[in-house]
C-alpha cells in the first residue's frame, strides 16, 4: 500500500506525519518541487520513527512523479497558503495552474488513485481538479469541511465547557469565511442539542469565529495552519485506506444534491475505499438552503474565474 502527498509545506508535511504515525501504509511518497525540499522532510519523520514506533517508510521527490507509481490515494497540498489579510479566494492565480498540472501528473503514474484536494481556494481547486482529469467523481474529494467542524466542535466545547469528543457538529457549504455553514441547529452535545445550553447569542458567536477560524489563525501565526488540517487530511486518507465509511463533511461534485448542479461544495458523504460513496441528505430548513444557495453562488462565481485563467 501507498500513499503519495504532494507538497512538502506545513500542511503536506504535517498530513504525511499524521499518516506515518498511524501506519496507514507501507510507503508514504512526499513530493515537492523545491530541491531536496521532500527529501529532508521526510529524513526528519524517518528519524521519529524509532521513537515513536512505526514502520511506514517515508522518502522525499523533488518533482520525480515516477516515484509516486502505484498510489493508492494522493494528497494534493501545493500551491502557496495564504498571508494575513489575504482570503483563501485570492491565491487562485497562483493555485490553479500548479494544481492542474499535479493532478495530471500524479494519474499518469497512479490511474486508480483517490486524489484528495486541501490547496485553496479549495471548492473551486476540487472542481477543476475533476474537470481537467475527467475522473469518476468520487475519486476527487475536497478537505475543508472537516477541518471546519473540527473548528466548530472546538468553539463549541469552549463555550459549554464540555469535551469536543462529546460533541456532533458539522460544517458545510463553501470552504471560505463567508461561504461556509456552521450547523448550529443540528450540533449536539451527547444527543442532545446545543441549543439546550446555549443561547442564540452564544451560539451565533460560536458560528462566527468558526467561519473565520483560518483567517483567525493566520493572522496569530503568519501564515496558514497545519495542525488541525494536517489532522483533517489524514482523518480522510484513513477512512479511505481502511475503508471505515465514515462520514465527513467534503467538498465533492453535486449534480442535484441539495439542489445543486455542476459544482463542488462541502455536504456529508459517506468515505470508503472508492472515495466518497454517498452523500447524505440533512433535510435543510428554508434559512439553512438559503444560505447553502448564496454560498454556491459565491464558489461558482469563483469556478468562473477558471475560465480567465491560462492554464
Ligand atoms: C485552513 O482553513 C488551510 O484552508 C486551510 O486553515
Amino acid at each position: 500500500m501507498k500513499i503519495t502527498v504532494v507538497g512538502a509545506g506545513a500542511v503536506g508535511a504535517t498530513v504525511a506525519d499524521n499518516i506515518a504515525r498511524k501506519e496507514l501504509c507501507q510507503e508514504l511518497v512526499l513530493l515537492d518541487i523545491k530541491e531536496g525540499f521532500s527529501q529532508g522532510k521526510a529524513m526528519d519523520m524517518m528519524q521519529t520513527a524509532n521513537l515513536l514506533g512505526f514502520d511506514t517508510k517515508v522518502s522525499g521527490s523533488t518533482n520525480d512523479y515516477a516515484k509516486t507509481a502505484g498510489s493508492s490515494v494522493v494528497v494534493i497540498t501545493s500551491g502557496i497558503p495564504r498571508k494575513p489579510g489575504m482570503t483563501r479566494e485570492e491565491l487562485i492565480g497562483t493555485n490553479a495552474s500548479i494544481v492542474k498540472g499535479v493532478a495530471e501528473n500524479i494519474l499518469k503514474h497512479s490511474p486508480d488513485a483517490v486524489i484528495i484536494v486541501i490547496s485553496n481556494p479549495m471548492d473551486t481547486m476540487t472542481y477543476l481538479a475533476l474537470k481537467s482529469t475527467g475522473l469518476p467523481k468520487n475519486r476527487i474529494i475536497g478537505m475543508g469541511g472537516i477541518l471546519d467542524s473540527a473548528r466548530f466542535r472546538f468553539n463549541l466545547s469552549n463555550a459549554l465547557q464540555c469535551s469536543p469528543g462529546d460533541l456532533q457538529a458539522t460544517v458545510i457549504g463553501g470552504h471560505g469565511d463567508t461561504t461556509m455553514i456552521p450547523l448550529t441547529r443540528l450540533a449536539t452535545y451527547q444527543s442532545m442539542p446545543v441549543s439546550s445550553f446555549l443561547d442564540a447569542e452564544t451560539l451565533n458567536k460560536v458560528a462566527a469565529d468558526t467561519m473565520v477560524g483560518g483567517a483567525t489563525l493566520t493572522k496569530l501565526i503568519g501564515t496558514s495552519a497545519w495542525y488541525a488540517p494536517g489532522a483533517s487530511g489524514c482523518a480522510l486518507v484513513e477512512s479511505v485506506i481502511r475503508d471505515e465509511k465514515k462520514v465527513f463533511p467534503c467538498c465533492v461534485y453535486l449534480d442535484g444534491e441539495y439542489g445543486q448542479k455542476d459544482i463542488c461544495m462541502g455536504v456529508p458523504v459517506v468515505i470508503g475505499k472508492n472515495g466518497w460513496e454517498k452523500i447524505l441528505d440533512y433535510q435543510l430548513n428554508a434559512q439553512e438552503q438559503e444560505a447553502f444557495n448564496k454560498s454556491a453562488e459565491a464558489v461558482r462565481n469563483m469556478n468562473s474565474v477558471l475560465s480567465t485563467l491560462k492554464l
